[in-house]
Order: structure tokens, then C-alpha cells, then sequence
């Protein structure tokens, strides 16, 4: 149905100048805005620039030096020094760029690694897996069942002895480690010996984390027990939005079967501009991203002991929160997930309803994630993450208007327009460009 509030445009130019005002008013609301999504983050300049370079107009299928098309020597170039930096950072044998998303990439694992009807292990939605999961998902398009692995609540994470049990009796072939509410490193290397008895490959979805593995701060699946690892390359790495496969097996048919995945199984091109991207941001995690992945781990600490201390029902308080980029907040007294999330997007905080264990309706979400990758990537601290939770306090608990906590979330954004952790660090993080590299006001 037609939006009332933007009249069907004259012409098909007023139509184009309507699509871009839209993005630039998105831009300049995002500018003043507190943007808590656990899965978005902000591109280098580096990076963004080469999206609208002539890569994003031409075709590379195959692999460097083994194309389909011609004209694809400066896409080999940068393509081997993105496989060469993924492969450095990760410290693994295998890697390829050519998934397009981090659903493509799991898609591109079970096409590899499982058959229609195989058995594969995985946690519940409403326990934080991915949809790629579910029989709605890649599951369900690959034709695999799932496993649900026993969920330890109060840990927010597997619980060994009783999933080590339900694997001996079900023996998947493959055991997905990896979640969108990702609180805590997950017992890869507790579950890798049951692994082996039952003979089944360990995959890791590193989608959320793939920053923070990077960065030395959270676990280290390939090390771990895992063979193969899949993610996106926009959360907390702060790339472009684009997926990857990573692999350690001493196998090389595991190797080989996921590159034939990659393509032709599940891509045709793989979004050049993105890829080369993607190599600037590798590069710049090399050289920022231990600092960078630090400082988000930080601060989403910070964030839960400021919400805690104003009364909120933050998850996992025992284990300190969280060890990662994200909380959990269950916000049952403030209105529930949805009606919080909302008010919190009027008032200028984005952040999303959020499943949570024990929640017995999809419907109805009983709570919040809020993650700190964009917040610390524009440069904001610990003193940061307090002004926050004050600012949500205001607007939950003490009852200030929406108007006032929208312009006090602004004036807190002021200082913090620039990306950080990056060459030429400092550039305007939401600035809007036009097509021929003009930063539009
Ligand atoms: C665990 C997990 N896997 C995969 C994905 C999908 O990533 P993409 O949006 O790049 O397809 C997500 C997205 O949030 C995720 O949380």
C-alpha cells in the first residue's frame, strides 16, 4: 500500500530525486542518532570508496588467474591479496571471498558439507541462532534437519554434558557453533572430542563475532576444534556488506568442496567492488582491529553495568553480561521488546526487539539486543556507554519526553561523526555522497 505521507511522484525523475532525498535524510538522522545494532557498523573511507569504482560494473567469475571473462588481471590482483589477508588474520589454510553474504556463506556449508535429510546441530532461534537455521532458512532450502543443541539459560550458552549426550544418539554430520545473540564464546573446544567420536564436522558461524576473533578478544574457532568457518564481513569487522569462507582441515577435500560451493553453487559474480572492499578492510583490521575489537568489548560491558545500575533486567549478570559486543536486556516491565524499541527509535537510540529464552511467543519478543560495533567505531568510550544508559533511563524509567531525549542523543552524537580504527581516520562516518564522490549536505 502507498505510504499517504509521500505523494506518488510526477515523473520518473522526481522519482530518482526522491529515492535520494530519502538516503540523505536516513543519513543525516543516523548522523544524530545512537545507533545500538549489534550487527551494523560503519565502512572506512578506503573501503566505501571503492564501491562506486568500476569493479561494482564487471564480472569475475572463477577464481584469480582461472576466469570465465577477460579483462580481470587488476581483480585477480586484489583478490589474492584479499584471500592472502584473510588467511593471515585467521591464521588458516583456507579462504574465499566469493560469497556475497553470511547466508550465502551458510549456504554455501551446507551445500558443501551436508546432503537433503543429513542431520545437522544447531542451537534454537528463541535460544539466539541465526535464521539460517531454521526450516524457514538454509536449513530448510538445503533440505537438513536440525539437531537443537540443550541450552544452559543462565550461562546463555550450550550446555556440554547434555549436548554431548543428544549428539552420541543423534550423531549429526555436521554441528553449527553460532549465534545472532552472541553473549559468550561457545564450547567448541569442550564439544570437539565428542565431535570426533561421532566422526561430524565443526562449523562456526563467526557472523557477529568475526571482528572480535580477529581481534584476539573472543574465542578462536578454527584452533578450537572447528573446520570451517562462514560469516558476513559487516558487524563487528567493520567492511563492507559481503560474506566469507574460512577453512583449517587436514583434509583438502573439505577445501575444495566449499569452493565449488561458492561458485557456481551459490554465486555467479561475487560483487567485485565489495570484495576489493573487503581487502581494505582485512588490511585495516590488521593493523586496528585488536584496538578496535578491545574497545568494543568495553564498551558493551560498560553499557550493561550502566544499565544495570538503573534498574534494568540486563541478561547474564553472574558472567558480567557479556564478552562480546552485545547485551540483553528483558524489558518486560518497561512495554516488552517491540513497544521499547520502538519508543527508543522515536527518541533518537536504535536498537531491536529481541527474542529471548524462555519467551514462549515469535509474536511478542520479551526483550532488546543492543550492540556497541558503530558506537565505538565513531570513537565513544566507557564515559560514552553511561551518558546511554542515562539516556534510556530518562526515557523508560523517569518519564522525560521523547523530543528531550532525541535532542540530548544528538547533542551526546555531536562529537562523534568521524570513523575510527582505519586510514584516514576523522572522515565523516554518515556523510552522503553523490555519484561522482561529492559529499551532499
Ligand atoms: C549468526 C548469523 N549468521 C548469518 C547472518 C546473515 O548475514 P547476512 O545478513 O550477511 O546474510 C546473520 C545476520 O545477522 C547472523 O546473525
Amino acid at each position: 500500500m502507498a505510504d499517504p505521507s509521500s505523494p506518488p511522484a510526477a515523473s520518473m525523475a522526481e522519482v530518482v530525486e526522491q529515492v535520494r532525498n530519502a538516503v540523505r535524510v536516513h543519513s543525516r538522522r543516523f548522523e544524530r542518532a545512537i545507533p545500538l545494532i549489534a550487527s551494523e557498523n560503519l565502512l572506512s573511507p578506503y573501503a566505501k570508496e571503492l564501491l562506486i569504482s568500476d569493479f561494482h560494473s564487471r564480472y569475475a567469475e572463477g577464481l584469480p588467474g582461472e576466469r570465465y571473462y577477460e579483462g580481470n588481471e587488476q581483480v585477480d590482483e586484489v583478490e589474492r591479496i584479499c584471500l592472502d589477508l584473510a588467511r593471515r588474520l585467521f591464521r588458516c589454510s583456507f579462504a574465499d571471498v566469493r560469497p556475497i553474504s553470511g547466508t550465502v556463506a551458510n549456504l554455501a556449508v551446507l551445500k558443501a558439507l551436508a546432503a537433503p535429510g543429513d542431520l545437522v546441530g544447531t542451537a534454537r532461534l528463541s535460544d539466539g541462532a541465526h535464521i539460517s537455521s531454521a526450516g524457514f532458512g538454509a536449513f530448510g532450502l538445503r533440505g537438513v534437519k536440525p539437531v537443537h543443541y540443550a541450552w544452559d539459560e543462565e550461562r546463555m550458552t550450550i550446555d556440554v554434558p547434555k549436548t554431548r549426550a543428544l549428539l552420541l544418539e543423534a550423531r549429526p554430520k555436521l554441528c553449527l557453533f553460532g549465534l545472532s545473540l552472541f553473549l559468550f564464546p561457545l564450547p567448541v573446544k569442550e564439544l570437539a572430542p565428542t565431535l570426533q567420536e561421532i566422526g561430524a564436522l565443526g562449523w562456526y558461524d563467526a557472523a557477529h563475532v568475526l571482528g572480535l576473533i580477529a581481534g584476539g578478544q573472543f574465542q578462536d574457532p578454527l584452533h578450537e576444534g572447528c573446520s570451517v568457518l562462514s560469516a558476513s564481513t559487516h558487524k563487528t569487522l567493520p567492511g563492507p556488506q559481503h560474506g566469507l569462507l574460512l577453512g583449517e582441515s587436514k583434509d583438502p577435500e573439505v577445501g575444495r568442496k566449499l569452493a565449488s560451493a561458492a561458485f557456481p553453487g551459490v554465486t555467479s559474480n561475487h560483487h567485485l567492488n565489495a570484495m576489493a572492499a573487503l581487502a581494505v578492510s582485512l588490511a585495516e583490521t590488521h593493523e586496528f582491529g585488536r584496538a578496535y575489537a578491545k574497545q568494543v568489548v568495553a564498551n558493551a560491558r560498560a553499557l550493561a553495568l550502566a544499565l544495570h545500575e538503573r534498574g534494568f533486567d540486563v541478561l547474564a549478570e553472574k558472567l558480567g553480561f557479556t564478552a562480546s559486543h552485545t547485551i540483553a536486556v528483558r524489558v518486560a516491565k518497561e512495554g516488552g521488546g517491540e513497544s521499547v524499541a520502538q519508543r527508543l527509535a522515536a527518541a533518537g537510540i536504535i536498537t531491536n526487539k529481541n527474542l529471548l529464552p524462555g519467551d514462549t511467543s515469535p509474536k511478542h519478543p520479551g526483550g532488546i539486543r543492543l550492540g556497541s560495533p558503530e558506537v565505538t567505531r565513531v570513537g565513544m568510550k566507557e564515559r560514552e556507554m553511561v551518558r546511554i544508559a542515562e539516556l534510556l533511563d530518562d526515557l523508560l524509567h523517569k518519564g522525560v519526553p521523547t523530543e528531550r531525549v532525541l535532542e540530548a542523543a544528538a547533542e551526546l552524537k555531536k562529537g562523534f561523526t568521524g570513523v575510527q580504527y582505519c586510514f584516514g581516520a576523522g572522515e565523516a562516518a554518515y556523510r552522503y555522497y553523490d555519484l561522482v564522490g561529492r559529499p551532499v549536505s
